[in-house]
Formats: structure tokens, C-alpha cells, sequence
């Protein structure tokens, strides 16, 4: 056993005293040092998505995409590309519940030979709001009342009923996805559109599924209650032990291919997240398959460490213009800046597989040499690392005054209405009882009635039901 800068530590047991009785000595510096250290082995937890569980794997190739991108790891039938995937819930601390109601995070890092490609995403295919501006409000709805630290279904319904954007996404969460069985039974979705180009300069708009090859399971709301008591990481355990014993998770991953100028022109906008684009209009398309074969050595050192954000792209995946993704392209990096600090890129389970070559130099925790004596601007005359104009991003047009614009479209019913028409009787009953339960706790009569007015607009059936589990009658405004 050693000191933090390696000599050998003399006694563990005892502390330096002045004789049996004394006081300790400031002249302990190794217990001084052994405190110090435990006072500070916590860090911010991810303010959002912060308990999670995670693995390492590869992603295999399955079917040719390079007519529609030129990235390297997508190049070839048979290619391989090692993974890092961390799963997670949204709203709770480091300790919460597993199985509670809440999107799932399903986010991975691709090391590839181009730099690490990171596509962050949830459980479900759309989210609550489409601008990133009302994030932070939206969040705080989620999280614990700033007065009596407790969760507020009031403030949660006063949020979504006056943002009614989310009545997709709320759907999906009070259905039977809203609590996986575990987390090998869930899809994932990039939710966002992106950007494909390939070598040609050639760009299409993609949207990404991870299908689970364990197929898709919901757990029973009451027994997933008595989970959160009994084992309360119910779902970290599962995924840890299915890959102890070998029986690995994978998913495979299909995009949706969306011709260039179809965003002109198609039926719903195709940047919105809270929409989905239709299978029949735009087909699954295989791309390839995860499989999780290896649990972390160690949770803090990979899983709490690991950084992942959706600014972080290769040659021929880029960003679109949705008004989420661009905020959240600043967002995660700057989370990181925060958790882990500036030079976090170092961390071994952030390191790309590929050389770093740029001018960034010092900062906190510089620990890989700094640059040594290489050159540290650019341009130089001194053989320094260079830009690769075949790097750029391809060029999207806009037009139009810069303003605080909205998204043209207010229908927010029509989506949610197909989804609650397409479920069969068994799963209308489990949504409407999950609704009512978790509507039943709203203080405020007038956020259940606007509630309700939304239900209806989207299928008067639904609104029905939820007024009649409530004790509430339709308000007439919205028949
Ligand atoms: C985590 C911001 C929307 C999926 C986070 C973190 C932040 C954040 C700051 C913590 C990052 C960290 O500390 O490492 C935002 C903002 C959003 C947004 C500002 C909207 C503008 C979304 C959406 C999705 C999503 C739409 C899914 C499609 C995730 C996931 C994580 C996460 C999976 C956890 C990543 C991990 O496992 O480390 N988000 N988020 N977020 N977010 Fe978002």
C-alpha cells in the first residue's frame, strides 16, 4: 500500500498520536491525505439522465449504406467498430429507482478510425418539446419542488397541458414502454433527424432505430412499485448479469432514408421531434448490429465518466437544423466541461482509438504530455497538424430574418391520436389507469381540465375516460 505519490504507507490501522491519549499530529500527512481524498471522490451527477448503467461491445456491419454516407465505420459489410452504451432514466439522482415511469437514455460512443461518433438517444422515438429554449423549464418539472424537495405532479401537468407539443411523447410514457422490463427490452431511437453525405457530397436526412433482438417487454406498473422498494436497481442488475453469464444484448440498427428535398415538402416537418415520420412512406433500412459482450472493470472510472454528446459527429454524419439537436450540440460538452472539466477528452473511456493532433493546450488535469515541445498555432512553418478540407460539413440553405421563429405547425393531436387509436383495448385501459393515477395528485382542478381538452382534441374517447377515472366532466370549450 502506497501514499498517492507512491511511498509505502507504514500503518493503516492508526492514526499518528501524541501518545495513547493525545491529539492527532497535523504531521499525519498520509491521514490527512487518505480524508481529503474520500471528502472528494464525489462529482456532479448528470443533471439530467444521472442514474445509468453501462457496457462495452462492438458494432458490426450487416448491410452496404455508403451510397448514403461516406463514414469510415459504415464502409463495409463485416466491419467492426468497438462501442461503449450507457442506459439510463431521465429524472431521477444517482440512487434512484430503476423502475420507475420515465424515457429511457440509450446512448452510444462508436470509437472509429474518423474519431468517436456519438449517437445519444432515448427509448422513444419523439420527445416532450421540439425547442431546446424550454429544456431547462421542462426539467424542473421533472425534478424535486425547489420547497419541499418532493416530486410535483401539479407542476408536470401544468407544464405539458400548457405545452402541447408533448401529448406524443407523455403518450408513449404512459404506455406500456414507459417501464421496460429491463433494459435489454428496448428499442432506441436517435429521435432526431440527421444528416447523411457521402463521398459524392451527395446528402439525405436519416432517422435511426435500434430494434431490440430481445424484443420489446413492459413491466407491470404495480409490480415494477414494489421493484423500486425490493431492488432498486433492478435494471442495472439485469444488464450486469446477463453479460456475466454470457447471454449478450445487441440490437440492430436500421435508418430511415429521407430524400434530401422531401424536407420541403413532406406532410409533417421533418426537424420537429415531436413527430414521427412514417415506415410506409420512408422503409426500415438495415445497417448493422450491436452486441454488448463486456460489463465495465469499473462503474465510476466508465460509466460516470464517460462523456457522450451529440456534437460529437464524423465525416458523413452531421447535425440538422431541429431546434433541439442544435441546442443540445452545445449543451452535453458543456455538462462535460462542468462534470469532468476541460480536458475530460483524456479520460480512457472518452479517448478516441485515433491520434489527437490540435492546438488546445493546458487547462486542468492536462495528463497526456500537452503537446510536448510540438508546434502550438497554426498556421506555422513547422510541419504542424493541418485541416482537411474533405472534413467540412455540407452546405445547408437557409433564408428568412433571424428572429425567435416557431416551428409552422400547431397540430400536435394527429400523432398521438393514430398512436392511442393503434393500441388494443388491454393497453387503452393500462394507459388510461396510468394517466388518471398520476393526474389524480394535480392541485389545481383548471391544469386536469386543460389536461383533459388536449386528451380530447387528439380522440374525444380518450378525453372521455381520463375525465371519468378523474370525477371530471369534458369542458365544453373543447367538445
Ligand atoms: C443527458 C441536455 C434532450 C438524451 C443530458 C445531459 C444534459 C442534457 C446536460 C447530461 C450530460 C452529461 O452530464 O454527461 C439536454 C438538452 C436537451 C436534451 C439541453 C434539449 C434541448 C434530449 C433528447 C434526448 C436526450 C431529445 C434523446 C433523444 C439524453 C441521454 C443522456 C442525456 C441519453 C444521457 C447520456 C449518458 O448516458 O451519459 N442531456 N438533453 N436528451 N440526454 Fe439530454
Amino acid at each position: 500500500m502506497t501514499t498517492a505519490t507512491g511511498a509505502p504507507v507504514g500503518d493503516n490501522q492508526n492514526s499518528l498520536t501524541a501518545g495513547q491519549r493525545g491529539p492527532g499530529l497535523i504531521q499525519d500527512f498520509y491521514l490527512l491525505e487518505k480524508l481529503a481524498h474520500f471528502n472528494r471522490e464525489r462529482i456532479p451527477e448528470r443533471i439530467v439522465h444521472a442514474k445509468g448503467a453501462g457496457a462495452h461491445g462492438y458494432f458490426e456491419v450487416t448491410n452496404d449504406v455508403s451510397k448514403y454516407t461516406k463514414a469510415a465505420f459504415l464502409s463495409e459489410v463485416g466491419k467492426r467498430t468497438p462501442v461503449f452504451t450507457r442506459f439510463s432514466t431521465v429524472a431521477g439522482e444517482l440512487g434512484s429507482a430503476d423502475t420507475v415511469r420515465d424515457p429511457r437514455g440509450f446512448a452510444t460512443k462508436f470509437y472509429t478510425e474518423e474519431g468517436n461518433y456519438d449517437l445519444v438517444g432515448n427509448n422513444t422515438p419523439i420527445f416532450f418539446i421540439r425547442d431546446a429554449i424550454k429544456f431547462p423549464d421542462f426539467i424542473h418539472t421533472q425534478k424535486r419542488d425547489p420547497r419541499t424537495h418532493l416530486h410535483n405532479p401539479t407542476a408536470e401537468f401544468d407544464f405539458w397541458s400548457l405545452s402541447p407539443e408533448s401529448l406524443h411523447q407523455i403518450t408513449y410514457l404512459h404506455g406500456d414502454r414507459g417501464i421496460p422490463a429491463t433494459l435489454r427490452h428496448m428499442n432506441g431511437y436517435g429521435s432526431h433527424t440527421y444528416k447523411w453525405v457521402n463521398a459524392q457530397g451527395e446528402a439525405v436526412w436519416v432517422k435511426y432505430h435500434w430494434i431490440s433482438d430481445q424484443g420489446v417487454k413492459g413491466l407491470d406498473e404495480d409490480l415494477a412499485t414494489k421493484l423500486a422498494g425490493e431492488n432498486p436497481d433492478y435494471h442495472t442488475e439485469d444488464l450486469y448479469n446477463a453479460i456475466e453469464n454470457g447471454d449478450y444484448p445487441s440490437w440492430t440498427l436500421y435508418v430511415q432514408i429521407i430524400p434530401y428535398e422531401d424536407y420541403k415538402t413532406y406532410k409533417w416537418d421533418i426537424f420537429d421531434v415531436t413527430k414521427t415520420v412514417s415506415k410506409k412512406d420512408y422503409p426500415r433500412i438495415e445497417v448493422g448490429k450491436m452486441v454488448l459482450d463486456r460489463n465495465p472493470e469499473n462503474y465510476f472510472a466508465e460509466v460516470e465518466q464517460v462523456a457522450l454528446s451529440p456534437g460529437n459527429f464524423v465525416p458523413g454524419i452531421e447535425a440538422s437544423p431541429d431546434k433541439m439537436l442544435q441546442g443540445r450540440i452545445f449543451s452535453y460538452a458543456d455538462a462535460h466541461r462542468y462534470r469532468l472539466g476541460i480536458n475530460h477528452h483524456q479520460i480512457p473511456i472518452n479517448r478516441p482509438v485515433v491520434e489527437v493532433n490540435n492546438n488546445y493546450r493546458d487547462g486542468y488535469m492536462r495528463v497526456d504530455g500537452n503537446g510536448g515541445g510540438s508546434v502550438y498555432y497554426e498556421p506555422n512553418s513547422f510541419n504542424g497538424p493541418v485541416e482537411d478540407p474533405a472534413a467540412k460539413i455540407s452546405p445547408f440553405e437557409v433564408t428568412g430574418e433571424a428572429d425567435s421563429v416557431a416551428y409552422n405547425s400547431d397540430d400536435h393531436y394527429t400523432q398521438p391520436g393514430d398512436l392511442y387509436r393503434m393500441m388494443s383495448a388491454d393497453e387503452k385501459d393500462r394507459l388510461i389507469k396510468a394517466f388518471v393515477n398520476h393526474m389524480k395528485p394535480v392541485k389545481k382542478e383548471e391544469i386536469k381540465l386543460r389536461q383533459i381538452g388536449i386528451f380530447y382534441k387528439a380522440d374525444p374517447e380518450w378525453g372521455e375516460r381520463i375525465a371519468e377515472g378523474l370525477g371530471l366532466k369534458v369542458p365544453e370549450t373543447v367538445r
